[in-house]
């Protein structure tokens, strides 16, 4: 059996890669640690670059459309990772989960529409339905033992009038595996308020033991028969360039609207390289998962130890699924600007800023920890050195 190595530094300046090259123009800055923008800086698994390199081999790289394999790659997983089974006819190439997102909105609601979100959360579900003329509408997050909890009557009266409610099923920033009995509620509320429910489950693969992810559609007949799920192995496989998801939707009425907007709009043709890689990631993954899986719970482990040893006020909620840390800053007495300032200035970390993910996120900063453990360790020295003056 192959042993990952997750240790190595694998130097990504110069690829045009978002997390390194694009410092720039998202801080204004460029000489910092990046630990924001979700992808991993592990190498993509070399399953996946062979299948690449062998369908290169042929040197026609014409139009392509899905093969039998890649389809039973996909169902396959589904079955036996969410005990969903279901054929292709319910299911439909996209080339990412944001932009998916953003054709669901075209195709069911209209300008001026609202949509319904839990914040913080994943800033395309703000900025999407805002740059397409809908409005969001927020039902705030509770933290609930150092959980995010959703407030079910906050949740309904702000469902009322709305059309659309975008679930990260795992929560992203927070990490929070929803439970079977909080997903039917939520399809309860949704149904009663006639809201279709997008669940985004991009960071379901990466749930970790004794968490388990529940796919949406599977809590219940309502649930089914009112949601439009997005899969993808992007995020698990560490290939989010080559854009490769999945949407599934049981629901005939529902199926027939959306791929019926996909076919009229020209969005039903993958590329090549996507079908490749989806398909080997689906095939052979499950152990290079399952040792990522112990890798990221390990980074998880050392920055929770290591914030505990040496700057106690920054608390962090722990992720139960996915490679990002929610990292609460409050106790030191900082503004958001001066905690913002200060990691890009003084501490030359690249972190997300809790705003960008809605005013509850005042106070917090994402940290991406899909990367070799020296880099984990090189931030959080950076922060600690820079924060410890306060943490007094
Ligand atoms: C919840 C969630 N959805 C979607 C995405 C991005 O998906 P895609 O690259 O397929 O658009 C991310 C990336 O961080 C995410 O966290």
């Amino acid at each position: 059996m192959p042993v990952y190595n997750f240790d190595e530094i694998v130097p990504r300046r110069g690829t045009h890669c978002v997390k390194h090259d694009m410092l720039k123009q998202f801080f204004g800055t460029d000489d910092l640690l990046p630990m924001w923008v979700a992808d991993m800086d592990f190498k993509t698994p070399d399953f996946i670059l062979d299948a690449i390199r062998k369908r290169c081999d042929h040197e026609v790289l014409g139009y392509t459309f899905f093969s039998e394999s890649y389809v039973c790659a996909v169902t396959n997983w589904l079955q036996t990772h969410y005990g969903i089974t279901t054929q292709w006819k319910n299911m439909h190439f996209i080339p990412g989960i944001v932009q998916g997102i953003a054709f669901v909105l075209q195709a069911f609601t209209q300008p001026g529409d609202k949509v319904l979100v839990t914040t913080p959360v994943y800033p395309p579900f703000l900025n999407v339905p805002h740059h397409s003329g809908r409005v969001f509408v927020s039902s705030p997050l509770h933290i609930v033992d150092g959980r995010f909890a959703i407030d079910f009557e906050d949740f309904e009266e702000k469902a009322r009038g709305c059309k659309v409610f975008i679930l990260a099923n795992p929560h992203n920033p927070g990490g929070r595996v929803w439970s079977p009995e909080e997903l039917r509620r939520i399809a309860e509320i949704c149904r009663r308020q006639h809201v279709l429910v997008i669940a985004d489950e991009i960071h379901a693969d990466m749930t970790f033991a004794p968490h388990k992810h529940t796919s949406f559609s599977t809590v219940s007949d309502v649930a089914f028969h009112n949601s439009i799920t997005f899969i993808a192995p992007s995020k698990t496989f560490n290939m989010a360039g080559l854009a490769s998801s999945v949407c599934y939707v049981p629901d005939p009425e529902i199926k027939k609207q959306f791929f019926g907007f996909l076919d009229a709009n020209e969005l039903s043709l993958g590329n090549i390289f996507a079908y490749t890689a989806a398909e080997a990631a689906f095939r052979h993954g499950e152990e290079w998962r399952l040792q990522l899986l112990d890798y990221l719970q390990g980074n998880i482990d050392f920055t929770e130890q290591y914030l505990q040893k040496y700057l106690p006020q920054v608390t962090m909620m722990r992720p139960e699924a996915s490679f990002l840390i929610w990292m609460d800053f409050h106790a030191l007495g900082l503004s958001h600007k001066e905690l913002v300032d200060k990691m890009l200035y003084e501490a030359k970390v690249g972190l997300n800023s809790g705003l960008d993910y809605g005013p509850d996120g005042k106070g917090f900063m994402r940290m991406n920890i899909g990367t070799p453990r020296a880099i984990v360790k090189e931030a959080l020295d950076r922060i600690t050195s820079v924060l410890s003056a306060y943490a007094t």
